[in-house]
């Protein structure tokens, strides 16, 4: 086995476009990898100092789309440039916008699911950021994304995945398995 030293290479990781509102009600968004699942209805997202935390500052309510294959180019952008010196950055994107309908956040509708959510704790703030620990209050999924069972078809998606070792986007491919399920073949 070749060795490496060690880096933030957990895989895969998401790709979650993190859309805000400053304090005069302008969007934003920005590019996360570092965020998972943390409780059951809560998320964790490891952040800088953003426009993203200073809008969170003011407004402790954000959205969680997570990124398309449709979505990559306009999904990098806004891990690319700021909203503290970018005023168009938004408007760059080419996204629908519309205010969310459960939190006061920014909903961009090009992305097939989104989740609604607001800020429960701060962990380890400091002036370079602070690990965002957030309640989903609510999850949005475009009707046409949806399965035979009226829950999101994942599948269909087209979600990217962000490949920290090559910096890569990786499309999420086809469901081989069941989970909690194809183990039980081993079971005696
Ligand atoms: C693929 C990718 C992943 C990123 N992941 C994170 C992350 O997990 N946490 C973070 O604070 N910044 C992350 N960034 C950087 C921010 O998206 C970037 O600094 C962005 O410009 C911040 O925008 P804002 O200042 O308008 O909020 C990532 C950028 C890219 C391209």
């Amino acid at each position: 086995m070749k060795q490496f030293k060690s880096s933030a290479w957990l895989l895969p990781q998401p790709v979650l476009i993190i859309g805000t509102y400053d304090k005069e009600g302008k969007p934003n968004a920005m590019n996360a990898a570092w965020g998972g699942q943390w409780d059951m209805h809560e998320i964790i997202i490891s952040l800088g100092s953003h426009c993203t935390t200073d809008n969170l500052a003011a407004n402790p309510e954000f959205t969680v789309a997570f990124a398309t294959v449709d979505t990559m180019v306009a999904a990098d952008y806004v891990g690319l440039v700021s909203g503290r010196n970018t005023s168009d950055k938004i408007a760059r994107t080419g996204w629908e916008t519309v205010k969310a309908p459960d939190v006061n956040a920014p909903l961009f509708k090009n992305f097939p699911m989104t989740l609604e959510c607001r800020v429960k704790e701060k962990i380890n703030e400091s002036d370079s950021g602070y690990y965002l620990i957030a309640e989903i209050v609510n999850i949005l999924c475009d009707e046409k994304y949806l399965a035979a069972d009226g829950k999101p078809d994942v599948e269909r998606m087209n979600l990217i995945t962000f490949d920290p070792v090559h910096n890569g986007y990786i499309q999420l491919g086809k469901t081989v398995g069941s989970a909690f399920a194809e183990g039980k073949k081993l079971k005696s």
